[in-house]
């Protein structure tokens, strides 16, 4: 019958086809894909083994208790050591050798204005002050503690 013969090609090209793709993704697939979701396991363990580079307040606890307990009880206690002092890993892991960055004395207006200048895209109940006005030329830890500023 000619008409069978049209479809036993079609199917040989589908079976071979599937034969294929079966094939190529065996080899494709990473071993480790699916075992926990619709993803490469391995990948987490990957992530896992890359270099840190920021510590967490928990490490700067154990060795800086005053600053960590002054600034608890501040009104920066929701910002992190790191958000002022940089990422500070390595400091963790060697610290006599690895000085943490500290804003300098000519840099603190700057620094603390990043925040606390004023501006008009900031929300108005948020503490800012005129840079121009607010004790000019005199730096803002002279008189505010950073880890403690009220
Ligand atoms: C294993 C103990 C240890 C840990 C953990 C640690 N530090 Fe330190 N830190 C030190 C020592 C020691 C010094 C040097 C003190 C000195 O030389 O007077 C120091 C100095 C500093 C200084 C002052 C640098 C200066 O020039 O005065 C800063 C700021 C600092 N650490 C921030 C941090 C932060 C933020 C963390 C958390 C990410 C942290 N440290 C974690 C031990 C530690
Ligand atoms: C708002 C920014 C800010 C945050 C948040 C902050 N610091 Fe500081 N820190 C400073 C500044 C500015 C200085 C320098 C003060 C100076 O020289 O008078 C400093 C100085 C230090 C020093 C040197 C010794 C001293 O007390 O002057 C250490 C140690 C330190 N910080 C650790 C920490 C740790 C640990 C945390 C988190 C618990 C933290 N800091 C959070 C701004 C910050
Ligand atoms: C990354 C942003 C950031 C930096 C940098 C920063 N602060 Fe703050 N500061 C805050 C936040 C957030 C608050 C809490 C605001 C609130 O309570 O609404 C605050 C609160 C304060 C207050 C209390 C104001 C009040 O009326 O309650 C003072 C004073 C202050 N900071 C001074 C400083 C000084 C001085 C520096 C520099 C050493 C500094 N800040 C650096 C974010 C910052
Ligand atoms: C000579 C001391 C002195 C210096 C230097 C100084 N301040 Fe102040 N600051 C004060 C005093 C005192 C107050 C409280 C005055 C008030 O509430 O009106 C204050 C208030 C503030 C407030 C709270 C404003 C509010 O609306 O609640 C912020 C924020 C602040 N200062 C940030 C800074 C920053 C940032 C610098 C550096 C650019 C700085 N200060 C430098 C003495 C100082």
């Amino acid at each position: 019958m000619k008409d069978a013969q049209h479809l036993l090609r079609v199917i040989i090209i589908f079976v071979a086809a599937l034969v294929g793709f079966l094939l190529v993704r065996s080899f494709l697939v990473p071993e480790s894909f699916g075992k926990l979701g619709h993803y490469r396991a391995n990948a987490v363990d990957d992530v896992l083994a890359l270099p840190r580079h920021y510590a967490g307040e928990p490490a700067c606890k154990k060795c800086h208790a005053q600053q960590a307990s002054d600034k608890a009880k501040s009104s920066h206690r929701h910002m992190s050591c790191e958000s002022c002092h940089g990422a500070l890993q390595a400091h963790v892991d060697s610290p006599k050798t690895v000085k943490p960055s500290k804003p300098k004395e000519n840099e603190m207006r700057a620094f603390c204005g990043n925040c606390h200048g004023k501006s008009l895209s900031r929300p108005a109940k948020f503490p800012q002050v005129d840079l121009e006005e607010h004790n000019r030329g005199m730096a803002c830890n002279q008189c505010h503690q950073p880890h403690q500023p009220k």
